[in-house]
């Protein structure tokens, strides 16, 4: 059952602080593209700032696990993989003892989601994956492939470009993918975002997936 408590500034915040520099880095980048993003694709405020604070968070369940796998400069085991891949429900199910609220939640749940239906937890396809983690996965793919990791550099704009262009349709919301790309010059000239503001439940029902247990794909994380 679903708890019922704002997401406040406060909480958010500490709840970001206990990830790594990097990741909080990160999560803030992600978080100015998805809002950007939301607005193209003209979602109304109040949604944007859900995507804020969902995009914000989307990687908290990484938290949970092992550094030793994340941090792994060699290729991954299947059951590493299968580890990893669990930060989207494990921070899914750590932000439910926070809020209810099913657009930051689904953002956590959803942002590894592809629309062929190749991603994960749940292999959702197209439309079935929620609007705010189709965002999230694009702002989140583009960061991390312009961004150093322990097992590759980091990729120029224009590589990055050409492999979010190829995945319109097939990993990305097509719309979405022309949208986003739209907005990469106004992101590149953004300013520090302001903090986002408090979350209300949505309501006391808010709902996910029906099906909640981790069922990681055999598929490459990619990123
Ligand atoms: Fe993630």
């Amino acid at each position: 059952m679903l708890m019922t408590m704002d997401l406040s500034i406060t909480s958010c915040m500490d709840l970001l602080q206990v990830q790594p520099p990097d990741l909080v880095r990160h999560s803030k980048n992600v978080s100015t593209l998805a809002v950007l993003l939301s607005m193209a694709a003209g979602c109304p405020s109040a949604t944007q700032e859900r995507i804020r604070v969902g995009s914000l968070l989307h990687d908290i369940g990484k938290q949970f696990v092992p550094g030793r796998i994340l941090n792994k400069q060699g290729k991954l085991a299947p059951v590493e993989l299968l580890n990893i891949q669990e930060h989207a429900w494990l921070g899914y199910a750590h932000l439910t003892n926070f809020t209810s609220d099913a657009t930051v939640l689904q953002t956590v749940l959803y942002h590894h989601e592809r629309w062929n239906g190749t991603g994960y937890p749940y292999g959702l396809q197209g439309e079935s994956i929620p609007l705010e983690a189709r965002i999230c996965s694009l702002a989140d793919v583009w960061d991390a492939l312009v961004t150093d990791r322990c097992y590759r550099s980091a990729w120029n704009d224009t590589q990055a470009i050409e492999l979010i262009w190829a995945g319109a349709g097939s990993l990305f919301d097509p719309l979405l993918t022309s949208q986003f790309l739209g907005i990469l010059e106004e992101y590149r000239s953004e300013p520090e975002p302001p903090l986002p503001l408090p979350i209300k439940p949505v309501s006391e029902n808010a709902t996910v997936a029906s099906a909640m247990g981790p069922s990681a794909q055999s598929m490459e994380d990619g990123i």
